[in-house]
């Protein structure tokens, strides 16, 4: 069997059309969504997905700013920085892009960030929305996950989801949102993280197998149900091409993979563009809530 390939590059596409629809109608209300990604340091992984963010942003006709800051700036000062954005009316979205330097704690900063502005979603007032399933911003990644199945008639209900990885960016977030009572949801959900014995018994089960390990090739074509649905979350950088690319691959063996699983996601072009996607999405649904 060759798996059908689940394009996330497309669907990003879908939904960034009807991104730009409602943008141009909240325009005509004399409303711009504003988004400020916030970089400390110089990590170039990071340098290179928040100019992906910002370079969506701008193609949507959104007000974009881009706060470069330096790697030693201390604690108080990026606290000031977000204060400082969360009081501009002209801002909608906050996002400050993690990992931070050492000598930072992530927690205060992300804490620091209203709420109301969190489209990353990373606020416990919005990881405990979702949790309880009230409105809440979501998770960029997660998110963009459920939209891919939801987009590419995957069904979730009654279904075995395996979820490989517990980070509180993608393995919880999409393991709470697929089990909630909901329409693209209603999963039966497990987690395997590292102290997970016999992973391979868990993920052989699942009829929908997420993977975010932060390990390239760890899901091998043995450890996959025949006929099941694959989404590789990993982004691993193994070196660059003669033109200084560069060269990416996933969590997942895709070529062996591909011949046992009925539709999974490529890397690059499955779930990356999607996470910029729903970051403008949640920034869309910022703007739309003030009331002019
Ligand atoms: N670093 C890796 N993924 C993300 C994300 O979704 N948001 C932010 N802010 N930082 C990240």
């Amino acid at each position: 069997m060759t798996a059908k390939l689940i394009k996330g590059k497309e669907i990003a596409e879908q939904i960034r059309a009807e991104i730009k629809a409602e943008t141009d109608k909240l325009a005509a209300r004399g409303i711009q969504p504003g988004l400020v990604t916030i970089l400390v340091g110089e990590n170039p992984a990071s340098q290179s997905y928040v100019r992906a963010k910002q370079k969506t942003a701008h193609e949507l006709g959104f007000y974009s700013v881009q706060d470069d800051l330096p790697a030693d700036i201390t604690q108080e000062a990026l606290l000031a920085k977000i204060d400082r954005y969360n009081k501009d009316a002209k801002i909608h979205g906050i996002l400050v892009q993690l990992p931070l330097p050492k000598h930072i704690n992530e927690n205060k900063i992300l804490y620091a960030i209203n709420p109301d502005k969190d489209v990353d979603g990373f606020h416990p007032v919005n990881v405990g929305r979702m949790v309880v399933g009230a409105p809440a911003y979501l998770p960029c990644t997660p998110y963009g996950i459920q939209q891919m199945l939801i987009r590419s008639g995957v069904k979730t209900e009654g279904a075995e989801v395996v979820v490989v990885g517990r980070s509180n960016i993608v393995g919880k977030p999409i393991a709470n949102m697929l089990l909630q009572k909901a329409a693209g949801a209603n999963a039966t959900v497990t987690i395997c993280h590292t102290r997970t014995k016999d992973m391979a018994s868990h993920t052989r089960r699942a009829d929908i197998l997420i993977v975010a390990a932060g390990v390239p090739k760890a899901i091998t074509a043995d450890m996959v149900k025949p006929g099941s649905v694959v989404i590789d979350v990993g982004v691993n950088e193994m070196g660059k091409t003669a033109e200084g690319k560069r060269i990416l691959v996933g969590d997942v063996d895709f070529d062996a993979v591909k011949e046992v699983a009925s539709a999974i996601t490529p890397v690059p072009g499955g779930v990356g563009p999607m996470t910029i996607t729903m970051l403008m999405l949640n920034t869309l649904n910022a703007a739309s809530r003030v009331k002019k």
